[in-house]
């Protein structure tokens, strides 16, 4: 009987971690050409959510809207004259926070 409680301890202290949900990581890409200068400010919105496991910022290329700095682009969506309160609001969104 021992035993078998042992290796039922055993399995819920192996098994269960692996059970847990894992949160989303994502990107923001932030068009490096003309958007560069907001890179901290999405650094700290990304630090006032908590959110610095979840979400990662990358440089790229052009976006495609040059006309509408900063860009960025996030789950495969641009957005134009990013603001800090745009991008609080976007992340709070997906992130239902
Ligand atoms: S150079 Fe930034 S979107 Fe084109």
């Amino acid at each position: 009987m021992k035993k078998i409680l042992f290796l039922f301890v055993l399995g819920v202290f192996f098994f269960v971690p692996s059970l847990s949900v894992q949160a989303a990581e994502e990107f923001l890409y932030i068009c490096g050409p003309c958007s560069r200068n907001f890179v901290p400010i999405a650094e700290d919105v990304i630090q006032e959510l908590a959110l610095e496991d979840n979400v990662h910022i990358k440089l790229v290329s052009c976006l495609g809207a040059c006309t509408a700095s900063p860009v960025v682009e996030f789950k495969g969506e641009i957005y134009g004259h990013m603001t800090k309160e745009k991008l609080f609001a976007l992340l709070r969104s997906y992130f239902t926070l």
